[in-house]
């Protein structure tokens, strides 16, 4: 149910506007975040406020968060369920960093990896790209969040996130749940179509890389009957290099029928080559995809029903993060006078 329940773990993850989502995001993350609202006190949030550690269009940027609102309900994240919100709607977010950034060394900041890696990409680093990890802290302590559900690449953000609490509740005492990260297998990666050697990651519509969450049919077919594969014709999963192309189709297919790899091979049996295997694969896709589409584009046509969505999301998180906030506040000297409130 929507409302708290305390006797539910709390799982927080945060997903950054930074583009098209595609179905990489959907088998990997958003699948596992639909899963885990069923049983449990469940927020997302749309990271805004991590997304202008790098210089953004702000047109872009609000036209982007709704449609990953959009796509996200479309995805299956249900608002009854999950907090849904906008991370900038919700101003304790930022005030709690504030608070953070003063109990975090900044060596423990300097030894990102990602800061390390994105900075040296940059000719003029932001302060907030070395405190984003400080933010992200924010996020996951102001919901007392036992559980974070993350990508490999955020493990070290988890981890510092459970040092940044482990210090504050030794400096000022017990105060935050030390959370859990809960890292995605890896396993089960969907490469490009274009590129089966490199992992699928956003990219423009229609590039015959990625397939998104939002194409049309025509491009997901096209997308996928242009996947690269090797000139054999045997149907089967291989850790071969070489067939990395007709492994991806197969992987894809695995995930989203949930079938074992002798049932998919089952499957392609009696097949004519890679061509009714693109086929299968296509018909599969465009099936599981379209209905996400279709609720995409129902949301973002109807921008008030999404805004009271947003808004309830925010509120609801605000009803959590705000008493949170006012006790890290108390604990650190900073109480406002009730009369001055
Ligand atoms: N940094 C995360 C990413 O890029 C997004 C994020 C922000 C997040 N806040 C979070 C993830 C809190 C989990 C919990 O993927």
């Amino acid at each position: 149910m929507s409302d708290f329940t305390p006797a539910r773990k709390t799982v927080f993850s945060g997903i950054q506007p930074s583009g098209n989502l595609h179905l990489g995001n959907y088998l990997g993350a958003i699948q596992q975040w639909v899963r885990m609202q069923e049983d449990r006190n469940s927020f997302i949030s749309i990271v805004d406020l991590h997304a202008i550690t790098v210089t953004q269009d702000p047109k872009e940027l609000a036209t982007r968060v709704r449609e990953l609102a959009a796509v996200l309900l479309a995805a299956g994240i249900d608002p009854e369920k999950t907090t849904l919100f906008v991370q900038s709607h919700v101003r304790a977010h930022a005030e709690g960093s504030w608070l953070l950034s003063c109990v975090t060394p900044l060596g423990w900041l300097e030894r990102m990896t990602q800061y390390k890696d994105k900075s040296a990409k940059q000719q003029s680093v932001m302060t907030g790209l070395l405190t984003y990890p400080v933010l992200q802290a924010a996020d996951i302590l102001l919901y007392d969040a036992h559980e974070v559900p993350v990508g490999q690449d955020q493990k070290q953000h988890i981890e510092l996130t459970r040092d940044i609490a482990q210090r504050f509740n030794h400096m000022y005492g017990e105060t935050f749940v030390v959370p859990e990260p809960v890292i995605r297998k890896d396993g089960a990666r969907i490469m490009g179509l274009d590129d089966p050697r490199s992992k699928m990651s956003k990219s423009e519509a229609g590039s015959g890389h990625a397939l998104l969450l939002t194409d049309e049919e025509v491009v997901l077919r096209r997308t996928i009957k242009r996947a690269t594969t090797d000139s054999g014709r045997e149907i089967t999963f291989s850790e071969d290099a070489e067939r990395a192309g007709v492994n991806n189709l197969l992987t894809i297919y695995q995930l989203l029928t949930g079938k074992d790899r002798s049932g998919v091979e089952a499957d392609f049996k009696d097949a004519r080559g890679y061509g009714d295997l693109k086929t299968t694969v296509a018909d599969l896709v465009v099936e599981k995809l379209a209905p996400i589409r279709a609720a995409c584009t129902r949301y973002l046509d109807d921008p008030a029903e999404l805004d009271r969505i947003l808004q309830k999301g925010a509120d609801r998180a605000r009803a959590v993060a705000e008493p949170k906030l006012i006790q890290v506040k108390e604990r650190m000297g900073l109480a406002v006078p009730a009369a001055l409130l």
